[in-house]
């Protein structure tokens, strides 16, 4: 049975490099729940954490629930039931646009909470700065609909707003946020320095937890942008918390020849439990589960490792002897992770290991052509694997209503 196994230790180790960078920059370190929202695990990044990120109400709601602390919420729109229950306890509440924000204006400014100062709102801007490689999330393309673009800031009646958002990064370092930086520093220094704006929220995208990122130079850059323009900073990282730190396990289904090609087929589809591989698309590493006795070649490991096992990496299409087509037991031509190849052959029964499949991946997941949904696992720091979620016919049935 398909599993997906999050490890409680690799994920530790991404939330004290992010917790150190928010002590040594003063940075307010959030948890974007749209990357990674399985609150059995974010319980070991609470103490880390000093809150979250929601792109919505439900978000919010696992966060008051689940990681409490300060909700940031930013949505590209809210309807106004929705707002009215995020006013009684969000902290931060970002706008998209300026319609909206004088559409809710009122309702916002006369909350009790906002009164006190406990509530205050944002909003997204644009820099119209691109720096990302994947057009698919890049909101600074032309045309994008993610943000007030800075140009059009200018007559703009912001009374009422505390705060700037911008978020503009994918799996990035520190130059793209610097020169992205300096264009905001370029076209809003006045805004920036108004002492109505208090909070300069920067997104996602950082991949703080990467080794070779720069942390000082985010911590540097952090530092000057809060005593420069008496500004807390907010990051929203979601990937850098559980980047490296969980795996999807599958089985493979059957094993057949067809028009010249070999096929492994397994037990879980890259379209219902890991559509970015589809979507962004990339090809994620791949490792196959060594036979006892054969001596796997140690140096490359699947993020996570279960006690006793040792793996063998895939290759690229005929770089090892044996290549197959990884696919779905689906019905959708295109639901294939792509040809791999290993030293040895395949067979039924087999277990693959798909490589760091943590974030992006559970909160995504559907039943599409009703296949079994993989179970869902910690494994925790004594190396014991438990189970926090298992699915079964009635979780398909019930969500098709
Ligand atoms: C507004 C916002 N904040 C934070 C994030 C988290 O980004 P990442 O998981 O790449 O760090 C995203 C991702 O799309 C986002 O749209």
């Amino acid at each position: 049975m398909a599993e997906f196994i999050l490890s409680v230790p690799a994920l530790e180790h991404n939330a004290r490099i992010l917790r150190a960078v928010a002590d040594a920059s003063g940075a307010k370190m959030l948890i974007a729940l749209k990357a990674f929202a399985t609150t059995s695990a974010l319980h070991y990044l609470h103490p880390y954490a000093d809150g979250a990120c929601a792109s919505g109400l439900y978000e919010a709601l696992l966060a008051a629930e689940h990681l409490g602390k300060h909700i940031a919420v930013y949505s590209t729109a809210y309807s106004k039931d929705d707002l009215t229950r995020l006013l009684d306890f969000a902290h931060h509440i970002d706008f998209n646009s300026l319609p909206q924000w004088m559409r809710f204006r009122d309702l916002c400014l006369q909350h009790p909470r906002a009164l006190t100062g406990e509530l205050q709102f944002g909003l997204r801007v644009n820099p119209c700065h691109s720096t990302g490689h994947t057009p698919l999330y890049d909101p600074c393309a032309p045309g994008s609909r993610l943000g007030v673009p800075l140009c059009d800031l200018h007559d703009a009646d912001l009374t009422g707003i505390s705060g700037l958002h911008l978020h503009t990064l994918c799996e990035q370092y520190t130059d793209d946020l610097i020169s992205t930086i300096a264009t905001l520093e370029e076209l809003a220094a006045p805004l920036l320095a108004s002492p109505a704006i208090r909070y300069l929220n920067l997104g996602g995208g950082h991949w703080i937890t990467k080794a070779d990122y720069d942390r000082t130079a985010l911590e540097e850059l952090i530092t000057r942008l809060q005593q420069q323009y008496k500004v807390q900073v907010f990051l929203e990282p979601g990937e850098a918390w559980c980047i490296h730190s969980g795996v999807l396990r599958a089985r493979v289904l059957d094993v057949f020849e067809s028009l010249g090609h070999h096929h492994a087929i397994l037990d879980v589809s890259v379209s219902a439990h890991m559509p970015d591989v589809l979507e962004m698309p990339y090809r994620p590493r791949v490792f196959c589960l060594a036979s006892p006795g054969i001596n796997a070649p140690h140096g490359q490991q699947p993020a996570v490792c279960l006690p006793g096992e040792c793996y063998d990496a895939a290759g690229a299409d005929r770089e090892f002897p044996y290549t197959y087509r990884l696919g779905a037991p689906t019905c959708l031509a295109g639901d294939v992770l792509g040809d791999f190849s290993f030293p040895r052959a395949l067979d039924i029964g087999d277990t693959i290991v798909l490589d760091d499949m943590a974030q992006y991946t559970i909160v995504k997941t559907t039943h599409f052509n009703g296949v079994a949904h993989p179970s869902i696992a910690l494994l925790l720091s004594d190396g014991t694997k438990r189970y926090v979620r298992r699915f079964s016919y009635r979780d398909y049935v019930c969500r098709l209503g």
